[in-house]
């Protein structure tokens, strides 16, 4: 008889489709609230001027971090001009980065995207302004 143990792990499909977005910022589901990465960012930083982002995925309420179900990374765009990666590690990390940014200029928001590995990847945003 073999000792291997079959998990059956089950995503949701639906969530796989495109980027999921909070629908009602007022009115957020469980789901919503674990998955949201919530940007914490000054409203207005100086051209070229370093300045502190931190990304929190699970502030709202926490995700689990463990090897069936955790995120996978983190991703920052300046609205839709790539920036940076974070990867993560089930356990062995957790889905907080902070990191310093310096921008030149912004033609919309500051974006975050996380990916669940069972519920898709999620966008938060923040306003964000850059003056000279
Ligand atoms: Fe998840």
């Amino acid at each position: 008889m073999s000792s291997n143990v079959m998990t059956t792990v089950k995503c949701e499909k639906d969530l796989f489709c495109g980027v999921n977005m909070v629908k009602d910022l007022d009115n957020m589901t469980d789901l919503e609230k674990k998955h949201l990465p919530v940007i914490t960012a000054p409203k207005s930083v100086r051209k070229g001027e370093c300045f502190e982002v931190m990304v929190e995925v699970g502030k709202l309420m926490q995700h689990p971090n463990e090897p069936g179900h955790y995120i996978e990374f983190i991703d920052l765009y300046a609205d839709h001009t790539y920036l940076t990666r974070v990867d993560l590690t089930a356990g062995r990390t957790c889905p907080i980065i902070k990191i310093c940014l310096s921008l030149d200029h912004i033609h919309g928001k500051l974006r975050a995207y996380e990916r669940c590995n069972l519920h898709g990847a999620w966008e938060g945003h923040t306003e964000i302004e850059v003056t000279d």
